[in-house]
C-alpha cells in the first residue's frame, strides 16, 4: 500500500484542484509512467500514483506557495515556476496519505531534478516530459527518440536537461545552479 486512496479516488479528488489541462496533463504523466516502468524494471502502480500525483500542488496560488518557502532549496527562490514540486511532495504526503519515500522523493525532484536518481525517480521526471496528452510531440519526440534509440535512462534524461537549459536560455529565464549540477553528473554518465 502506497496510499489509503485508490487510484480512481486520487484522480476525483485531483479534478477538484487542478484545471481541466493540468489534469490531462497528469493523466498522461500517470501513463507514460506506467508505460516507462514496465519497460524499465519499475513497480507500475507505483509509478501510476507517483505521475498522477506530480503536478498535485501546481495549481495554488503564489501567495499559498510563498507561506511554504522554508520546504525549497534556496536556487528554487529563483523561479516560482519550481515550486510546486517541493510543495506537491508535501501535499501528497498530507492529503492524499502518499506514505511511500519514493514517490514522495520523485514527486518533489520531478521539476529540477537531482543528482543519483533512481530508476523511479528517472522514469516519474521523463514521463512527465513525453506524456503523449498534452505535451507538445515536437518537443517530447526528441526525448523519445533518445530513449528509443539508447533505451538508457540517463541518455534520456540527459537529452531532457539539454532541451530545459537551451529553452531557460533562450527565454532570458534563471537557471538553478542544480540543473547545472546534474547536467554535469549525466554528461559523465551517458553512453554515446
Ligand atoms: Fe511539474
Ligand atoms: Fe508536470
Amino acid at each position: 500500500m502506497y496510499t489509503k486512496y485508490s487510484i480512481e479516488e486520487i484522480k476525483e479528488k485531483l479534478k477538484c484542484t487542478l484545471n481541466e489541462e493540468r489534469f490531462l496533463h497528469s493523466i498522461g504523466t500517470m501513463e507514460k509512467a506506467a508505460e516507462l516502468a514496465k519497460e524499465f524494471g519499475c513497480d507500475v502502480e507505483k509509478a501510476q500514483i507517483a505521475g498522477l500525483l506530480h503536478d498535485c500542488a501546481k495549481c495554488l496560488s503564489k501567495e499559498e506557495m510563498e507561506k511554504m518557502q522554508h520546504t525549497f532549496e534556496d536556487c528554487e527562490k529563483l523561479s516560482v515556476k519550481t515550486w510546486h514540486a517541493p510543495i506537491g511532495a508535501y501535499t501528497a504526503e498530507n492529503d492524499y496519505g502518499v506514505t511511500d519515500k519514493e514517490i514522495l522523493s520523485a514527486i518533489r525532484w520531478h521539476t529540477i531534478g537531482k543528482k543519483n536518481m533512481t530508476d523511479f525517480e528517472k522514469i516519474v521526471f521523463l514521463a512527465d516530459k513525453i506524456e503523449e496528452r498534452t505535451r507538445e510531440e515536437k518537443y517530447r519526440s526528441k526525448i523519445e527518440k533518445t530513449l528509443k534509440k539508447t533505451h538508457n535512462l540517463d541518455n534520456a534524461m540527459l537529452k531532457s536537461f539539454k532541451l530545459t537549459i537551451k529553452s531557460l536560455l533562450k527565454r532570458k529565464l534563471p537557471i538553478c545552479y542544480q540543473t547545472i549540477d546534474v547536467y554535469n553528473d549525466l554528461l559523465e554518465k551517458v553512453q554515446f
